[in-house]
């Protein structure tokens, strides 16, 4: 029997309807409220908000739980296809053989950046953010597909599987050509013939006459951290993305809004922060105390790096799996990383902390994954552009559901005025 919750505000009682998900977790709805309270509802960060339903991902914060269309993450990093994953987020489903192999070829089809939009790229600074370079890239790509991103819901869906093959495609090539721009390097054309994943290595590592070919060890760890990264439910760069594409943005446009909202270092950006935090203690020769103790101030901008989750209370289940994997691919392609002791050293230390241990912070993705990419030979500053390229299903998988939601409506929260009262202009010569 459907739930209903009670309110009661000024002795009279209002029902609200409750919901529930597929896993149990449990919704007041309170869109009425409103209409017939005169209240809105009020969540500051909208941490306590469901902003929508979705059957892409479940999160289970206080267990540590994740899992993409029902499947734990557990499972699919132990078969590191980061495009077989990508398929599930987008799709709903597991790729079937045929499924996989059109869709790859789609990616791979897809893959080369037009040689106009090469020219925005050589437009920015050498020294420019990857993710400045990166959002404005992708924001461009409307321009180059106006047929596709048409800004009208429907029209836009007929297209999607082009539009969804050339996002994550070209989110590859366009980072491997940041990296190519500020190295002074010339930019490297796709291979037709090469995974995903080896593509990219391709187009950032290949010297002219010598074609880059990656170590197997490489190629799975890449796909790993970009599978850690292919959804993450309603957090602040999807929401932006669902935010942006309510508004019948296209699937592009709606895209470059999340990276922007990635780029900062309290969300993608945490993995380039860490590595700097890491770094720094090395070069100090310090054992971290000093960050941990600034961590304990209570600034914004002295929190430890990697550490703290919006959601997660127990444990982040990615970190787990990708700070197991840095020993492993560590190992196998004989790195011995300083900042990967000093990172095992931090997180003992935090996590004997009373500060850390009651509020509940724990390592999260970001902490382990910057040690991973640099010891497959991503550079630092380019991190948070392969978180990117990582969450592209997300993105799209959202903007879908956006998109394809009949009863959907634009995203527009509401707000607390607590500005000036009413008062009159003043003419300048009245003015202190
Ligand atoms: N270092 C020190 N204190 C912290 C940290 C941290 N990393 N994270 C949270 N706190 C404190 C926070 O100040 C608050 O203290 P108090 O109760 O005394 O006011 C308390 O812990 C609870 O904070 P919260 O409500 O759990 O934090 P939040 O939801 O506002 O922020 C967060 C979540 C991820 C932005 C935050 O933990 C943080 O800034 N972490 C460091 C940046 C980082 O690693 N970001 C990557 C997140 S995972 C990748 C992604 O999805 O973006």
């Amino acid at each position: 029997m459907a739930k209903t919750a009670l309110l009661k505000l000024d002795d009279k009682e209002y029902p609200l309807p409750v919901m529930t998900g597929t896993e149990g977790e449990m919704a007041i709805d309170t869109r009425t409220l409103r209409a017939t309270t005169g209240h809105i509802a009020y969540d500051q960060g909208y941490g306590n908000t469901g902003s929508c339903e979705s059957q892409i991902t479940f999160l289970d914060g206080d267990n540590g739980i994740l899992r993409h269309r029902g499947y734990p993450i557990e499972q699919l990093a132990g078969h590191p296809d980061f495009v077989e994953t990508a398929y599930l987020v987008i799709y709903g489903e597991l790729p079937n053989a045929t499924q996989r192999k059109e869709f790859g070829l789609r990616l791979r089809k897809n893959a080369a950046v037009e040689t106009q939009m090469q020219k925005i790229l050589e437009g920015f600074p050498t020294s420019a953010s990857p993710m400045a370079m990166l959002s404005a890239m992708v924001s461009a790509l409307p321009a180059y597909y106006p047929e596709l991103a048409t800004n009208n819901f429907e029209k836009d869906l007929k297209n999607f599987d082009l539009t969804a093959a050339i996002a994550i495609s070209k989110i590859r090539t366009i980072v491997a050509m940041i990296y190519r721009y500020q190295k002074g390097l010339p930019f490297v054309f796709p291979k037709q013939e090469l995974t995903f994943c080896d593509n990219f290595l391709h187009m950032m590592f290949s010297e002219p006459y010598q074609d880059h070919v990656p170590l197997p060890e490489v190629s799975h760890a890449l796909n790993l951290v970009l599978l850690l990264h292919a959804d993450h439910e309603q957090n602040c760069s999807t929401s932006t993305v669902r935010m942006v594409g309510s508004s019948a943005a296209n699937l592009f446009t709606s895209i470059s809004a999340g990276i922007c909202a990635l780029s900062g270092p309290l969300h993608g950006g945490a993995n380039v922060a860490v590595m700097q935090m890491l770094q720094s203690i090395h070069d100090e020769g310090d054992d971290g105390t000093r960050f941990i103790a600034a961590a304990k101030s209570g600034s914004k901008s002295n929190r430890l790096m990697g550490f703290g989750h919006a959601v997660y209370r127990n444990f982040d289940p990615r970190a787990k799996i990708i700070g197991e994997a840095c020993d492993v691919v560590l190992k196998k392609l004989g790195i011995n990383d300083p900042l990967l002791a000093i990172a095992k050293n931090l997180e003992q230390a935090a996590l004997r902390d009373e500060y850390f241990v009651s509020r509940k912070l724990y390592p999260n993705v970001d902490f382990y994954s910057g040690i991973i990419m640099r010891a497959i030979g991503i550079p630092m500053n380019m991190f948070t552009t392969m978180f990117a390229i990582g969450r592209a299903p997300g993105y799209i998988a959202n903007w879908k559901e956006v998109a394809s939601n009949p009863k959907g409506r634009i995203y527009r929260p509401r707000q607390i005025y607590v500005g000036p009262a009413k008062r009159d202009y003043l003419p300048m010569a009245d003015r202190k």
